[in-house]
């Protein structure tokens, strides 16, 4: 089965920004002709914030229960659990109400409201494996975790010496309470480890091997009283060399685009990271219209998926298909895996005539 997106393939000469915004304005009215299957809401719009560091941010960190993926050579990263946020959900700065809903609806997705940062979906450990595999360099470049939820794709940009890194995630929530907590629970692995020799306490909680292109599932290594799990002590790292490199931002991908277009120059990313982002077609003009505006000339965007997500309708095949007709990037395959639900890692980078 074919599907064809109605939008044109944009000309060689015209200019890239025009053509992107024409073409998302047009978007909603172009959808109503894209293949759907179960729900297909229109683009959602949540504006855009840049959120600085509290005053306090260790206080994020006091009681935290981490978890560790530990990935071949790649260093340990370390998340806040999921569940975390169930039993807590009343107590913690929740202004979109996510924690609470996404629990009562037992839903990892809630379109246009909530969409699905609160947890590491899978296809984040593919691409760490793939960057395991292929030894990706970060040292001294720009990289972009796009729809980042736990964030720990940009964690390891951080941590393996990238220059800068951007974090975007739909809901403010999920940069709150989540992606910059973790972000400071591996900057504060990084202080102990350097004032701790014995190396005890590090990593502490649930460690979890990825498997991810070994196609096995993930397999969680609970504590060995499989109980309660240790809780972290929290270290200043507010002033941390690499939280000073990072930055945070919420809202929906056409006003996050709007927002650090307004910086002059606006950045420009040597990798952009996307997990798990391509689920939804109502989303591709924007999404499509960020990488071409963001991604530097020689950049690579890694983009991590599903074939196909059932109930909300989107999928690789649909996304290349978008991606061809646009005729701004070339796609190429980096890892396709064959069991059960297939997923795939792949590389988007500009046409030649299109840097
Ligand atoms: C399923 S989650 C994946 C989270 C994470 N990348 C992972 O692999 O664990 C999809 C993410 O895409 C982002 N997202 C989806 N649609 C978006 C939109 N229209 N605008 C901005 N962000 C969006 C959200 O931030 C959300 O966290």
């Amino acid at each position: 089965m074919s599907f064809c997106f109605n939008f044109d393939v944009p000309s060689q000469t015209t200019n890239l920004d025009e053509e992107d915004g024409n073409q998302l304005r047009q978007g909603k009215q172009d959808n109503a002709d894209l293949p759907t299957e179960g729900n297909n809401p229109a683009d959602p719009v949540k504006e855009a914030k840049e959120h600085l560091p509290k005053p306090d941010p260790q206080v994020l960190l006091m009681d935290a229960v981490s978890e560790t993926v530990v990935v071949g050579t790649l260093p340990p990263l370390h998340f806040l659990n999921e569940t975390v946020f169930e039993k807590t959900a009343e107590e913690r700065e929740d202004g979109e109400k996510i924690l609470t809903l996404s629990a009562e609806q037992r839903s990892d997705l809630i379109s246009g409201v909530y969409e699905g940062g609160l947890k590491v979906w899978e296809c984040t450990y593919d691409l760490l494996e793939l960057m395991e595999r292929d030894g990706e360099t970060f040292g001294g470049k720009r990289v972009l975790d796009l729809g980042c939820g736990a964030g720990l794709l940009g964690i390891l940009a951080l941590k393996r010496g990238a220059l800068k890194v951007h974090f975007q995630d739909y809901n403010s929530t999920v940069i709150e309470q989540l992606t910059v907590p973790n972000v400071m629970l591996n900057c504060q692995e990084d202080d102990e480890a350097a004032s701790d020799d014995e190396g005890e306490g590090k990593g502490k909680g649930k460690s979890q091997e990825a498997d991810g292109l070994k196609e096995k599932s993930k397999k969680k290594l609970e504590g060995e009283d499989g109980g309660s799990l240790p809780k972290k002590r929290a270290l200043d790292v507010s002033q941390h060399a690499n939280l000073t490199k990072c930055r945070f931002f919420s809202g929906d991908w056409s006003t996050f685009l709007a927002l650090v277009k307004q910086e002059s120059p606006h950045p420009r990313y040597d990798i952009i990271f996307t997990s798990e982002t391509i689920y939804n077609t109502a989303y591709y003009p924007a999404l499509h219209q960020t990488l071409h505006q963001l991604l530097a000339p020689h950049g690579l965007v890694y983009l991590a998926t599903k074939s196909h997500y059932f109930g909300v309708g989107g999928g690789l095949h649909l996304f290349e298909t978008f991606v061809e007709q646009r005729g701004v990037f070339s796609l190429d395959h980096l890892w396709d895996g064959e069991e059960g639900l297939q997923r795939h890692v792949v590389v988007l980078r500009f046409k030649k005539d299109e840097k």
